[in-house]
């Protein structure tokens, strides 16, 4: 049993194979958090929640028997003597925001119940079991229930809670967070994504500042600016070795993730909906579900950290029939053509890279109404027939004749003001009335909280879905929100919409995959923008970055992979030179970079030399012999991208199989390059492609030493195989 009760300390238990939770229900019923670490026994932890902090401005609860701002709380209310950052916050009728939870009852049962609405990790009764806590607030009937879901496979635990109004009168909740974690004291670090357009997810790691420190978007999308993810790594912590925790939100909307770490290094972390922007009215007798939270701990480092992330956003997050099955390798006409294509064009670039063993064509932005440009057609989903003669049911026909899928890409929650929707609904935007709309890529946002909006979008896709065979939709976000109000919702209400946009948003995707249960989605937003895990629960692949530069792709796909998996990380080989940074590398490294993720093109075939072509050929074929051992084996990343070199590999589960690339990002003159692989098994014999054969425990420990002089900008790649 994972997590266990015991009747005599007052404690709760949860264990994972190799991490243990725990915390006690107090004299006061308070709940009070005890250890989060390396598995321990179960014993009588609470003396380890004593906090050493400094005790004199502390308050007493009134019956004497916690100091909240000096104890660790499991989850922190505002206003009744915690003065951190606290994890909720409720403003009764009488307009008082002070909130008191204490513990009422519990139950723990095997399983995971699903979330209404909101996307979340799953879970058999054999894979996981939940812990239920009931608090309430007797003074206001508000009533916050904690659920914590514990995974018999990995070292995570999911957590999220419901907040219910149980009075008689109205409330309203100012700051409902997903978790609140309490860890232990120690040197802690902080590694968070952060970035920008074209230079999304690069990896950050800095001593853990004293106060509050914040991670946040109020964008109205998780953003390409700070990812829903932070992880605490001891000083001492490597890539391989040393505890490491990791914080992710699934939730696409506006995040917030703050740690507040006081004068002795007692530290409190709270991951959950930004409170800015936000507020959620309850009437009597309703209930409000925050998105759910993962915590993740290792003793094995940055590293093992991620491979857990990444397993269970694999196999318990992303669903559908293309979660685990084989992605088709697709070209995009985005690069090759932008706006400028017909029917033709793109016959014949997926006629040609159906010829070298592309398997899918996608037909990206500008296929419909008057898209000619980003300045016109958005929200007008029928097809251009000036454009594609024929329609887009004869252009999947004849693409589907050549043996291959044919994908399609949408921009569902935007409208370009020059539209024939935006003419006929302009009360279908987010707008403040009498205040002018800010544009962004010449466009507005629609109001997904809205129904007649949402309906209209499914009926569109639905619609092109039914009369063209359609496996693929590339679901693009090209802006964020402002002046986020909406026409339908009262004034006392109007706080909600950044949420409601999400949950509306949530419903599109789930209602076009009901209706379409063999759609492969891909998420995008100007490139990743939103690659959040709450998007990979529909789309199980994400494009990662509108830079598709091979170099620049090192560290943001090294980013990517600190939480998301290499089966999430949408990646092309692209034209040279590139088109975002004017850079130019040889085919061979932006394919050995673009394999470390869903591999594909982004290129016009037809103009391709014939030597590239040849050179297509051969990737395509190592893709489709790595294909296992890349998207089902662990990331270990040996190197990381440090302006001179980079390297990682992949080994499969059964650890008979290993795949290393390396890249020499700027060469010296020396004559080799040393790399030791990880993840191996030392007892096993592996060969590589040229016949050498060593014991793993070699190839680990005193690793590569042939590797030939390299250029700047030049791959190699050693392929282990073992021998029994
Ligand atoms: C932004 C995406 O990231 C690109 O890949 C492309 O789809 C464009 N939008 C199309 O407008």
């Amino acid at each position: 049993m994972p997590i266990l009760y015991s009747e005599e300390f007052k404690s709760f238990y949860l264990n994972t194979p190799n991490s243990s939770y725990v915390f006690h229900v107090n004299d006061g019923n308070f709940l009070v958090h005890d250890y989060y670490g390396a598995k321990i026994p179960m014993e009588d932890m609470k003396a380890h929640s004593l906090m050493t902090g400094n005790t004199g401005f502390s308050v007493k609860s009134a019956d004497l028997t916690t100091a909240p701002d000096i104890t660790p709380m499991e989850y922190s209310c505002n206003g009744s003597g915690d003065f951190r950052i606290s994890a909720l916050q409720i403003r009764e009728a009488r307009g008082n925001a002070s909130t008191d939870m204490r513990y009422v009852s519990h139950k723990i049962y095997r399983g995971k119940p699903t979330m209404k609405d909101q996307p979340a990790t799953y879970g058999t009764e054999a894979e996981t079991e939940t812990l239920e806590i009931l608090t309430r607030d007797s003074v206001t009937g508000a009533e916050a229930t904690l659920y914590y879901t514990v995974f018999e496979n990995y070292d995570a635990i999911a957590r999220r809670v419901k907040i219910t109004n149980a009075s008689d009168k109205e409330m309203d909740l100012e700051r409902v967070y997903s978790s609140c974690t309490e860890i232990p004291f120690g040197n802690w670090d902080i590694g968070h994504l952060y970035g920008a357009w074209a230079r999304e997810r690069k990896f950050e790691r800095k001593e853990l500042p004293r106060g509050i420190h914040s991670i946040e978007s109020k964008r109205g999308a998780s953003g390409h600016f700070n990812n829903p993810f932070i992880c605490l790594l001891d000083r001492n912590t490597t890539e391989d070795v040393g505890d490491a925790y990791g914080f992710s939100l699934i939730y696409s909307g506006n995040c917030s993730i703050q740690t507040e770490a006081n004068v002795d290094g007692d530290l409190r972390v709270i991951m959950g909906i930004n409170p800015t922007d936000f507020g959620w009215h309850l009437n009597p007798g309703e209930s409000f579900e925050t998105p759910e939270a993962v915590t993740v701990y290792s003793a094995d480092g940055l590293g093992g950290m991620s491979r857990t992330f990444h397993k269970l956003y694999r196999n318990n997050l992303c669903r559908g029939p293309w979660k685990n099955a084989k992605r088709p390798l697709l070209i995009n006409n985005w690069e090759g053509t932008y706006f400028n294509f017909d029917e033709e064009k793109i016959y014949n670039i997926a006629k040609q890279a159906g010829e070298l063993g592309v398997e899918m064509l996608v037909l990206d932005d500008g296929w419909f109404g008057a898209r000619d440009h980003d300045r016109a057609g958005l929200g007008d989903w029928f097809v251009n027939e000036e454009k594609l003669k024929g329609g887009l049911g004869l252009l999947s026909d004849r693409i589907h004749a050549l043996g291959m899928k044919f994908g399609l890409w949408f921009e569902p929650e935007m409208i370009n003001p020059d539209s024939d929707l935006y003419r006929a609904h302009p009360d279908w935007c987010l707008r403040v009335e009498g205040r002018p709309m800010s544009i962004g890529r010449n466009q507005y946002v629609l109001d997904m909280s809205r129904k007649d909006v949402r309906d209209y979008l499914f009926d569109c896709m639905d619609n092109i879905l039914k009369h063209a065979k359609i496996e693929y939709i590339k679901w693009d976000f090209n802006r964020n929100l402002s002046e986020a109000a909406s026409a339908l919702l009262p004034a006392e209400r109007q706080n909600e919409i950044f949420h409601r946009y999400v949950l509306g948003l949530y419903e599109l995707l789930e209602r076009l995959l009901q209706a379409n249960p063999d759609l492969l989605l891909e998420g995008c937003s100007g490139g990743g923008g939103r690659f959040d895990p709450a998007m990979l629960y529909y789309s199980p692949q994400y494009w990662t970055s509108d830079d598709t530069d091979a170099i620049e792709r090192l560290d943001i796909q090294y980013g990517t992979s600190i939480v998301y998996p290499t089966s999430a990380i949408s990646s092309h080989v692209s034209a040279c030179p590139n088109h975002q940074t004017r850079r130019s590398v040889s085919m061979q490294t932006r394919a050995d970079v673009a394999l470390a993720g869903t591999f594909g093109y982004e290129l016009d075939v037809t103009k391709m030399s014939e030597e590239d072509k040849e050179e297509m050929k051969k990737q395509i074929a190592e893709y489709h012999k790595y294909y296992d051992v890349i998207h089902f084996g662990e990331l270990y990343r040996l190197i990381p991208p440090n302006g001179e070199e980079c390297a990682w590999c992949y080994v499969s589960e059964d650890k008979s199989e290993a795949l290393l690339t390396f890249v020499c990002v700027r060469c010296h003159p020396k004559t080799r390059h040393r790399v030791k692989f990880r993840g191996l098994d030392p007892n096993k014999t592996y060969q590589d492609q040229d016949g050498t054969v060593h014991s793993g425990s070699v190839w680990m420990n005193a690793g590569i030493n042939y590797m030939p002089p390299m250029q700047d900008h030049t791959t190699f790649k050693i392929h282990l195989t073992e021998i029994k």
